[in-house]
C-alpha cells in the first residue's frame, strides 16, 4: 500500500522522565544559579568522572558537541588536521568555525579514518562511526587526536589510553544515547588541555573579565545540566530500552539476511545502519521503505567532500568513502520500538528484497 506519510520514523527522541527532570530542575531553581559552571554543571562533571574513571578536572561540558569540537580545534596547539569525509557535517563545520587548516581523508573497511599517526602528518580527527566506542591505541602518541565520539556515550571505553593532548567529544543531543535536548561531555588527556577548553567556552575569561584568548560562549547552562542529571538518573531503564529495541531490529535484519554495520549489532547506539551490495539496491530499499511508510536516513549524506560548504577543502582520492556512502542506509531504531514496528519493518524489507537484483 503506497503511503506518503511516515508511520515509523527513523528516530524518535525520548527525553528523561519528567518526574526525574522536575526534581533536578527544582534543585537548580533552589540554588538560584542558572549558568556559568554552577552546582548542576559541576555535579555532572563529577558524575561522568566516576562513570568513566577519570579525574573530574579532565571532564568538561559544553552547549553541544559541535561547539565542543570547535573548542577542541581552537585550543589545540598543533595544526593541520585530517578529518574523515565520512562524518556528520558538524565535524568539518567545527574546524571551519575554529579557523584551523584541515583536509579530508578516506576511511578504511572498518569506517574509521585510515590516517596513520606519523611524524610529519596532519593530526587525525577520529570519528567513531555510528555509536562505536572511541578506539584509543596504546602506542606512543605523536600528536593530539580529537575523537568525535558524538553518539558513543552508551558504551565502555578506556580513558586510561588517552594521550596528553587528546580529547574525546560526546553529544547529548535529543537523538543520542543519554539524550538531554542539547549538550556535550568532553574528556581530555590532561588538566591543562581541559582548562584551556573551559576558558574558551567562557569568552576566554580566566580569573578576570579580560579575555585571555579568543573565546566564545559555549557553556552548558544549569537547566541543560539538570536534564543530563535526569538522563543519568534514568540510565538503567534507558539502557534496557535500547537493548530491547536493538533485539527487535537485529532479529528483523537477520530474518531478511541484512548486512548490519558492526556497531549497530554490538553497541548501545541510536543508529541501525544497513549496508547493501550496491548503490542501486540502496536507492531501491530507500524508496520501497518510503512506500511502506517506514523512515530511513542517510545520516552522513554522501560524504562531506560532496557538500557545497566544503568545496574548497583539499582531499586526495576517497574511494572507500564514495563506495560506502552509496551503500549505507539508516533504518529505524529508537527506545520503545517493539514487535509491532518490527513486523512492519520486516514486511517492507521483504518487499524490497523481492524487488532487488542483489541483496
Ligand atoms: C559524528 C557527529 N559529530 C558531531 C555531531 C554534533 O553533535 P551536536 O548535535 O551535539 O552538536 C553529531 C551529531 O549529530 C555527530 O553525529
Amino acid at each position: 500500500v503506497a503511503s506518503d506519510s511516515v508511520d515509523i520514523p527513523v528516530m524518535r527522541p525520548v527525553l528523561p522522565l519528567f518526574e526525574l527532570v522536575r526534581s533536578q530542575l527544582e534543585a537548580v531553581h533552589a540554588s538560584g544559579w542558572f549558568s556559568n559552571f554552577g552546582p548542576a554543571e559541576n555535579g555532572l562533571r563529577e558524575r561522568f568522572a566516576v562513570r568513566f574513571g577519570v579525574d573530574p578536572a579532565r571532564v568538561m561540558t559544553a552547549a553541544n558537541a559541535t561547539l565542543a569540537l570547535a573548542g577542541c580545534f581552537a585550543t589545540a596547539t598543533r595544526t593541520p588536521w585530517t578529518i574523515p569525509s565520512f562524518t556528520f557535517t558538524a565535524t568539518p563545520a567545527a574546524a571551519l568555525i575554529a579557523g584551523v587548516d584541515f583536509r579530508f581523508g578516506d576511511i578504511g573497511a572498518d569506517w574509521w579514518l585510515t590516517e596513520e599517526d606519523q611524524e610529519d602528518a596532519a593530526s587525525p580527527v577520529r570519528v567513531a562511526p555510528f555509536g562505536a566506542p572511541p578506539e584509543l591505541s596504546s602506542g606512543p602518541r605523536r600528536h593530539g587526536i580529537i575523537f568525535d565520539a558524538a553518539a558513543s556515550i552508551g558504551n565502555p571505553w578506556d580513558p586510561g589510553l588517552l594521550g596528553e593532548a587528546d580529547a574525546v567529544v560526546f553529544s547529548l543531543h535529543a537523538t543520542k544515547v543519554l539524550g538531554a535536548g542539547e549538550g556535550a561531555i568532553i574528556v581530555f588527556g590532561s588538566d591543562e588541555r581541559a582548562q584551556q577548553f573551559r576558558i574558551w567556552t567562557n569568552f576566554g575569561f580566566f580569573g578576570s573579565r579580560e579575555s585571555q584568548i579568543a573565546g566564545i560562549n559555549a557553556k552548558m547552562s544549569e537547566i541543560q545540566a539538570a536534564y543530563v542529571h535526569a538522563a543519568l538518573d534514568g540510565w538503567d531503564n534507558e539502557r534496557a530500552e535500547w537493548l530491547a529495541a536493538r533485539d527487535v531490529v537485529l532479529r528483523v535484519g537477520d530474518e531478511v539476511g541484512l548486512t548490519t554495520f558492526d556497531a549497530s549489532r554490538t553497541c548501545i547506539t541510536p543508529y541501525w545502519i544497513a549496508v547493501f551490495p550496491d548503490a542501486a539496491t540502496t536507492d531501491l530499499v530507500e524508496a520501497t521503505l518510503a512506500e511502506h511508510g517506514i523512515g530511513t536516513r542517510r545520516w552522513w549524506s554522501h560524504g562531506c567532500h560532496q557538500m557545497p560548504a566544503y568545496a574548497d577543502v583539499a582531499h586526495g582520492p576517497l574511494p572507500m568513502t564514495e563506495d560506502i556512502a552509496g551503500r549505507y542506509l539508516g533504518l529505524p531504531v529508537f527506545r520503545g520500538l517493539g514487535e509491532h514496528e518490527g513486523e512492519l519493518i520486516l514486511a517492507a524489507l521483504e518487499d524490497a528484497r523481492s524487488r532487488a537484483a542483489a541483496w
